[in-house]
């Protein structure tokens, strides 16, 4: 499918494999979200603009090609505060923005209770977090917003995808990359991914 790029590296997809374990714990689970995070970003970079700098080595004067763009990393609250940590640990300069959005559990949508950006969001690369994209209601609430502040260079990055959710953002938002470890195969009744791995805040936050 056009900008949907799965993320299938062996390390990435062992640790996937772990975090949909219902035994595994959410301390474990935490740790597993991050250091995926962590492989995700490193691919999702790929395509960072680069720009010349010059560079006295020890013997001569060269050029080299380095992204010194800046970036903002928009977690949409909660279950995206658990991809921060690991996305900082290769980008440490990142500036943060925070979306509160929370599924209405009758109907599905998305309802919004916060949202505070960085000042300079719309100069930056935005790398969007959410773990999970189910009926996509919450990732496209999320990139209208940031779209309505003309915020353009976007990048969305799921841990776990349903094709309902992929369908949705193609379908409204076709300018958006979508970087996922996996595209399962549908939703339940009640919105859930199957296979998936539950509810991604309740896992890392130990909540139920
Ligand atoms: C989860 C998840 C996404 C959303 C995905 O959040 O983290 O934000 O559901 O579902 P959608 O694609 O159908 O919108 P949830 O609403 O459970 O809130 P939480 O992170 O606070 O638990
Ligand atoms: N949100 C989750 O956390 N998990 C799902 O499977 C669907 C939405």
């Amino acid at each position: 499918m056009k900008n949907l790029t799965i993320l299938d590296h062996p390390l990435i997809q062992k640790k996937l494999a772990i975090m949909r374990d219902v035994k595994t714990p959410h301390h474990q689970f935490r740790i597993l979200l991050n250091e995926i995070s962590s492989l995700m970003v490193y691919e999702i970079t790929r395509t960072f603009p680069l720009s010349e700098v010059t560079v006295e080595t020890p013997l001569e004067t060269t050029t080299c090609k380095v992204f010194d763009s800046k970036v903002t990393l928009v977690a949409i609250l909660r279950a995206g505060m658990g991809m921060l940590d690991g996305v900082l640990q290769l980008i440490p300069t990142a500036k943060i923005g925070h979306l509160g959005i929370f599924r209405n559990e009758e109907n599905l949508e998305p309802v919004e209770y916060f949202a505070k950006l960085p000042y300079d969001i719309a100069e930056t690369e935005v790398i969007l977090v959410d773990p999970m994209l189910a009926t996509g209601g919450s990732a496209c609430f999320a990139l209208d917003f940031l779209k309505k502040k003309n915020i353009k260079n976007i990048r969305f990055m799921c841990l776990v995808a349903a094709p309902e959710g992929v369908g949705k953002i193609l379908e409204k938002h076709s300018d958006i990359s979508i970087f996922t470890c996996a595209l399962d195969r549908k939703l339940n009744e009640k919105g859930y991914i199957l296979p998936g791995l539950g509810d991604a805040g309740d896992r890392i936050f130990g909540t139920k």
